[in-house]
C-alpha cells in the first residue's frame, strides 16, 4: 500500500483480524464452557484423563472467554472506534500487527499450559511468569498505539468511548503488573511475591477490577459508540457520560474486599468493600440508563433491528448484574450466596448477558463495514441468534439462581439439637437437575455463536475488504 493511501485511510486490517478471532475464540471458549458444565452433571466426561479434567479445563474456559473472546472484541472495537472518532489512522501499523499476533500467541500458550496443569493458581491470572512478561510487552504496545492515536487525532474533542477504553488499558496494565509480581523457581513455576491474607487481598483487588475494567469499562466504551451508531441517535446525555466515567472509575477500585467476606481480612476492610459496592450501583445504573435512553424517539427500531436488540438487551443484563452484585456484597446476603452457584449465576448474567451480547452486537455492526459489505449475509440469522442466545442465558442464570439459593439454605439448615439437617452430598444431588438445565442453556448459547460463525464466513467469502477513507475535513468527533 502506497504511503498516500496509508495516510488517507483507516487501518481496518487489524480490526478485521480481531473481529474474526472474536467469533472463533468465542466458539472455542464456550465449547469448553459447555464441556465443563456437562462434566459437573456427568463427571465421567473427563474420561479419566488429567488434561481433560474439570480443574484444568475450568481456567482454560475462563481465560478463553474473558481474554480471548472478550479481549479480541475489545481490541477490534477499540482500534476501530479510536480511529473513527479521532479521524486519523492508527499511530502504528507495526504495533497493531504486533498486538494481534502477540495476543493470539498468548492465547495459544494458555491453550497448552493450562490443560498441562501449569498454573500460578491465582484466579484469572493463572498464566505462568514467562507468559506474564509477554503479556506486559503486548499491553505496553497496545497502550502506545491507542494513546499514540489519541495524540495524533485530527479533532480536538476526545469522544467519551475513548475515555472508557483508555481507562481499561491503563487499569489493566496496573492490575496485571501488581498482581503478577512473582518469584520464579523454575521455567514453569513461580510463587506470588505476597503471602497470606495480603496475597488474597491483592488477588481480589485484581480480580474485582478485572471485572470492573476488563469486563466492564472497555465494554462501556463499546456501548458509547455502537449504541448511538446503530440507533442513529446521539448519546442520551453527554454530561451524564462524564459523571458516569469518573464515578465508576473511582468507585470500582475499592470494592474488591467483597470477595473476602468472613475471612482473615480485617473486618473494617470487608465493610469498606461492602459500602463501595453499594455505592457502585449508582454509576452502573447511570451508565445503563444513559445507554438505554439513547433510544428515546427510536424505540420502534428495536422491533426489526436484531443488532440493536443485542445491544439494548445487553444493557438490561448489565443493569441486572450490577444490581445483584451490590446485593451480594452485603455481608449477610453473602453469607448465603458465597460458595454457591448463585455466584456462578451472577457471573454469567454479566458474562453472557452483558459482555457477550454487547460484543456480539458490536461485531455484527463491524463485520460488514470492515469487509466492504453493506450488511451481514443473513439478517434473519442474526435475529435467530438473538433469540436462542437469550433463551440460553435465561436458562443458565435461572437454573443457577435456584440452585444457589437452595444450596445456601440446605447448608445452613440445622436441626433442633444443632446438627446439620442435610449432608453435603444431599445438596449435590438436589443440584443435579439444575446442572442439566445449565448444559441446555450453554448448548443454546454456543449454537448461537456457531450460527454467527457461519454468517461471518458467508459475509466474508469473496468480499473485497476496503479501508475506509479518512474525511478530508475532520469536523465531528463521531
Ligand atoms: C456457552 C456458554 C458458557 C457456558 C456453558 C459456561 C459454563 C461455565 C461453567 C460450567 C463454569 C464453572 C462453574 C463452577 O465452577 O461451578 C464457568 C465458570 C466461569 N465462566 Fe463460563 N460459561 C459460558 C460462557 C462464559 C462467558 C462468555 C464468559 C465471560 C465472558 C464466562 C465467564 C466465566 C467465569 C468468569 C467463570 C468463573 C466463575 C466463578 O469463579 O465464580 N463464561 N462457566
Ligand atoms: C456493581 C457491580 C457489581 C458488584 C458490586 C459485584 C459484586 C460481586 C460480589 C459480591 C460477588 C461475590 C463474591 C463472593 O461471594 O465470592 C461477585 C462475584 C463475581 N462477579 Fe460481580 N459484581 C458486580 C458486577 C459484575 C459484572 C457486571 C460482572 C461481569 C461482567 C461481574 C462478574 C463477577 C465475577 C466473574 C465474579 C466471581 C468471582 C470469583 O469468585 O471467581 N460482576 N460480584
Amino acid at each position: 500500500m502506497g504511503s498516500s493511501t496509508r495516510e488517507s485511510t483507516y487501518n481496518y486490517k487489524v480490526v478485521r483480524q480481531f473481529a474474526v478471532m472474536t467469533v472463533i475464540w468465542g466458539i472455542v471458549g464456550m465449547l469448553v464452557g459447555v464441556l465443563i458444565a456437562a462434566q459437573l452433571a456427568w463427571p465421567q466426561l473427563n474420561f479419566d484423563t488429567a488434561w481433560l479434567s474439570f480443574g484444568r479445563l475450568r481456567p482454560l474456559h475462563t481465560n478463553a472467554v474473558i481474554f480471548a473472546f472478550g479481549g479480541s472484541a475489545l481490541f477490534a472495537t477499540s482500534y476501530y472506534v479510536v480511529q473513527r472518532t479521532c479521524q486519523t489512522r492508527l499511530f502504528s501499523d507495526a504495533l497493531a500487527a504486533f498486538t494481534f499476533w502477540g495476543w493470539n500467541a498468548i492465547i495459544v500458550s494458555a491453550v497448552f499450559t493450562l490443560p498441562l496443569g501449569i498454573t500460578t493458581g491465582k484466579e484469572y491470572a493463572e498464566l505462568e511468569w514467562p507468559i506474564d512478561i509477554a503479556i506486559t510487552l503486548i499491553w505496553v504496545a497496545y497502550a502506545i498505539n491507542f494513546f499514540g492515536t489519541i495524540a495524533i487525532r485530527k479533532v480536538k474533542h476526545i469522544y467519551v468511548a475513548n475515555w472508557f477504553y483508555g481507562a481499561f488499558i491503563l487499569a489493566v496494565a496496573l492490575l496485571h503488573v501488581v498482581n503478577s509480581a512473582e518469584v520464579p523457581v523454575t521455567m514453569w513455576k513461580s510463587y506470588s511475591a505476597y503471602a497470606g491474607v495480603q496475597d488474597a487481598m491483592v488477588q481480589w483487588w485484581y480480580g474485582h477490577n478485572a471485572v470492573g475494567f476488563f469486563l466492564t469499562a472497555g465494554f462501556l466504551g463499546m456501548m458509547y459508540y455502537f449504541v448511538p451508531k446503530q440507533a442513529e441517535r446521539p448519546v442520551y446525555s453527554y454530561r451524564l457520560s462524564i459523571v458516569h466515567f469518573w464515578a465508576l472509575i473511582f468507585t470500582y477500585m475499592w470494592a474488591g474486599p467483597h470477595h473476602l467476606h468472613y475471612t482473615a481480612l480485617p473486618d473494617w476492610t470487608q465493610s469498606l468493600g461492602m459500602v463501595f459496592s453499594l455505592i457502585l450501583l449508582a454509576p452502573s445504573w447511570g451508565g445503563m440508563i444513559n445507554g438505554i435512553m439513547t433510544l428515546s424517539g427510536a424505540w420502534h427500531k428495536l422491533r426489526d433491528d436484531p443488532i440493536l436488540k443485542f445491544l439494548i438487551v445487553s444493557l438490561s443484563f448489565y443493569g441486572m448484574s450490577t444490581f445483584e452484585g451490590p446485593m451480594m456484597a452485603i455481608k449477610t446476603v453473602n453469607s448465603l450466596s458465597h460458595y454457591t452457584d448463585w455466584t456462578v449465576g451472577h457471573v454469567h448474567s454479566g458474562a453472557l448477558g452483558w459482555v457477550g451480547f454487547i460484543s456480539i452486537g458490536s461485531i455484527y455492526y463491524l463485520l460488514p463495514r470492515v469487509f466492504g459489505r453493506t450488511t451481514m449475509y443473513s439478517v434473519p440469522a442474526i435475529n435467530l441468534h438473538f433469540w436462542i442466545a437469550t433463551i440460553g442465558v435465561v436458562l443458565y442464570i435461572a437454573a443457577m439462581w435456584i440452585a444457589g439459593v437452595m444450596q445456601g439454605l440446605m447448608w445452613r439448615a440445622t436441626n433442633a439439637d444443632g446438627t446439620l439437617t442435610y449432608t453435603f452430598v444431599e445438596g449435590v444431588k438436589a443440584t443435579y437437575p439444575y446442572f442439566v438445565i445449565r448444559v441446555c442453556g450453554g448448548v443454546l448459547y454456543l449454537s448461537g455463536m456457531i450460527l454467527m460463525g457461519w454468517n461471518m464466513a458467508k459475509t466474508i467469502a469473496g468480499a473485497q475488504p476496503v479501508d475506509a477513507r479518512i474525511p478530508a475535513v475532520a469536523a465531528h468527533a463521531h
